[in-house]
């Protein structure tokens, strides 16, 4: 089947700053990656060394036919200490915009990609009272600096994952289990913290779109637990796909499927549905429909972007099979009339996937781990390709 994207679809690849960087010692996830009983299998190190090879990451994104890349801006670089900014980490910053710039990419830019510096994350982090001001600040200060140059932004990076896995699931920063005060006045703060954020990328130069991401998932429950899934589902995502109604737009990201069983407890894959081997979840391309389509329905309208899809996979095969399938069910909801306007592949390259490590490649380009050298997999033409044509 041959599909038509919309004009002016926007095509991308996406990376954060902690996962390709390297070096990013002053943010609780470094701590967290070295605590003596980490959850972590191993340390995030020097990454891909990006913070120095980012001309190019900026060169491959233009090379491989795409017209966007969105990356994070690293707060703890920024602000390495409460109020004490860093001209030379801003100039970095600026300098990488540049290069987007000049190769014709469009830079997407987040400001919170699960990151915060340690000196906050030492007096509560996203559970504490300051952080809203604290994120608000460093907007300002950062969009004062960098907005002329960006394209889009976007405050704040999957909040429910990192809410939920820092104070429930315990395998993010600070690492707490079960902890449902601190859980709740996370969510709290990061809603707040977005809208506060919003306002200072609308005021800082430049005229760009501003929104949030999200972390969805297709969910799956059995008969007669429909209640219990709305409810789930209001607490891990309605509530902030609500706090971005009437934003420029509203950042969808999906990769797989959640199933509960009647109590509300997560089920491992089905029986017989190909896992993820890296990831352990399933198979499931065609969770980025559903999860566009239950963000077009709470986010009431505003204007959708995919920033993230994608497949932590080593055969290269089976990541273009998930995306075509991922892009078919895009093509139906665009036949709907949803309206989607890009689709931003997660990863550019191989890189630091968190709690597991190296061990998921998502990228469309490989990293080679101890000299850095990129090397494009098939996928990467493949989908450059279809970027550039805007039809599959
Ligand atoms: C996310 C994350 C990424 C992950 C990706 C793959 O926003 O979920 O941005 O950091 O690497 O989702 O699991």
């Amino acid at each position: 089947m041959t599909l038509t994207f919309p004009d002016g679809f926007l095509w991308g690849v996406a990376t954060a700053a902690h996962q390709i960087e390297g070096g990013n010692w002053n943010n609780d996830w470094w701590e967290f990656e070295h605590r003596d009983r980490t959850r972590c299998v191993e340390p995030s190190g020097d990454c891909c060394d990006s913070y120095h090879r980012y001309a190019e990451d900026v060169a491959l994104v233009r090379e491989l036919g795409f017209g966007a890349y969105r990356f994070s801006i690293e707060w703890s670089r920024i602000e390495p200490e409460d109020g004490e900014f860093s001209e030379a980490a801003l100039d970095h910053y600026r300098r990488v915009l540049n290069e987007c710039r000049e190769q014709n990419v469009q830079p997407i830019v987040t400001f919170h990609h699960f990151t915060t510096p340690r000196w906050l994350a030492a007096r509560g982090g996203w559970a504490s009272d300051e952080v809203v001001d604290k994120f608000a600040r460093f907007c300002d200060r950062a969009v004062g600096r960098l907005g002329d140059l960006i394209a889009m932004g976007c405050t704040i990076n999957e909040p429910n994952v990192v809410s939920q896995m820092g104070y429930v699931g315990g395998a993010f920063p600070p690492g707490r289990r079960k902890d449902f005060d601190a859980y709740l006045k996370a969510n709290d703060n990061f809603i707040a913290a977005h809208r506060k954020a919003y306002d200072a990328l609308k005021s800082g130069p430049g005229d760009f779109p501003v929104g949030i991401t999200i972390s969805m998932d297709d969910w799956w429950v059995p008969e007669g637990a429909e209640e219990l899934l709305a409810t789930a589902r209001q607490v891990h995502e309605d509530q902030f796909l609500e706090a971005a109604r009437g934003n420029d737009y509203v950042g969808v990201q999906g990769y797989s499927r959640i199933r509960l069983d009647e109590n509300g407890r997560q089920l491992g894959p089905e029986k017989g549905i190909e896992v993820v081997p890296s990831m352990g979840y399933e198979f499931w391309p065609r969770s980025i429909e559903m999860c566009v389509r239950h963000a077009a329905e709470v986010a009431d309208g505003t204007p959708i972007y995919i920033t993230e899809n994608g497949l932590g996979h080593d055969d290269d095969n089976r990541r273009v099979a998930y995306v075509s399938e991922a892009l078919e069910g895009v093509g139906r909801c665009l036949a709907d009339g949803i309206d989607v306007r890009g689709y931003i592949y997660w990863s550019l390259l191989d890189n630091f996937e968190w709690t597991l490590g190296y061990a998921p490649r998502f990228g469309l380009v490989s990293v080679d781990r101890k000299t850095f050298v990129r090397t494009p997999k098939p996928s990467a033409a493949w989908l450059g390709e279809i970027a550039r044509a805007n039809r599959t």
